[in-house]
């Protein structure tokens, strides 16, 4: 039998964690989130935010700026918070709308307050283990994983997805546990036969019912990052859940698997930023 692993009661848990640490502090973490345009899904996002953020007993502030905002316009806002004593992390929800440069934007934040560890400042100290930051989609990963009691040291992983949010950071994180690790992407020849090499297989392909069960090794550990939409609207992941959960020891649904633990990383990420900057 598999056993399912529940993101939402382990989100829960971690954010009773950060809710007492908050309290201990002088001082309130302070998350700043900006929002650009209409996407509805961003929209849901960012008020998940908020809504976490309150959880927790942060400070925050919400910034939505219509679709028409100039690129003056959302710089000078990132000046600004840069510079807000308020604020230790600032959040821009991507995707941005197509007349805005996303890596410009995220350039411009203060590498101490990106607490989506996006600015290559932090993506740089990922990549050589140094972590101020954990990307936050990975980071939720390997909470999982740690908090069941899964520990990739030696194990074969494979990653599906190779994006600079999800792909990249997650194996980059499985390989400084030790873990022997594979990326596959739209490339690669043979896409089955490398997941099945997988005791730990981790999907962000972002196509519902992508990975199934001829894809997955007896007694696998599967993660799945995708979010997705099936054809009635319904939220679904990446995995073929009904099959491959018959072989998988261990497995996170959607939702409530890796979706609660993002956002409870971003929180941590910004008690980290809100310690540092404050010398707490
Ligand atoms: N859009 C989808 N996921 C994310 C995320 O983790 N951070 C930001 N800034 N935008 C997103």
């Amino acid at each position: 039998m598999t056993k399912i692993i529940n993101g939402k009661d382990i989100s829960t848990a971690i954010r009773q964690e950060i809710r007492a640490e908050v309290e201990s502090l002088p001082k309130r973490p302070g998350l700043a989130v900006v929002l650009v345009g209409n996407d509805p899904a961003s929209q849901v996002y960012v008020r998940n935010k908020e809504r976490a953020c309150e959880e927790v007993g942060f400070y925050s502030e919400k910034y939505t700026l219509p679709e028409d905002t100039t690129r003056e316009q959302l710089l000078d806002l990132v000046d600004q918070l840069n510079e807000s004593p308020a604020i230790h992390g600032i959040l821009v929800q991507l995707p941005l709308p197509k007349h805005l440069d996303a890596e410009e934007v995220i350039l411009r934040i203060d590498p101490k307050k990106d607490v989506d560890a996006f600015h290559p400042v932090n993506v740089g100290k990922i990549m050589i283990g140094n972590f101020d930051f954990l990307p936050c989609t990975p980071a939720g990963v390997m909470e999982l994983l740690s908090r069941s009691g899964i520990d990739p040291a030696g194990k074969e992983c494979v990653v599906i997805g190779r994006s600079n949010i999800v792909g990249k950071p997650q194996a980059m994180l499985l390989l400084h546990k030790n873990a022997t690790v594979t990326i596959c992407h739209s490339r690669t020849k043979d896409l089955a036969a490398v997941c099945r090499r997988a005791d730990i297989l981790v999907s962000a392909v972002g196509r519902a019912n992508f990975v199934t069960a001829d894809m997955v090794k007896e007694g696998a550990v599967v993660i799945d990052v995708g979010m997705n939409r099936d054809e009635n609207g319904k939220l679904v992941g990446d995995v073929a859940f009904a099959e491959v959960s018959e072989k998988t020891s261990y497995i996170t649904p959607v939702p409530g698997g890796v979706g609660p633990m993002t956002i409870t990383m971003l929180l941590k990420n910004t008690v980290t930023a809100c310690r540092r900057i404050e010398n707490l």
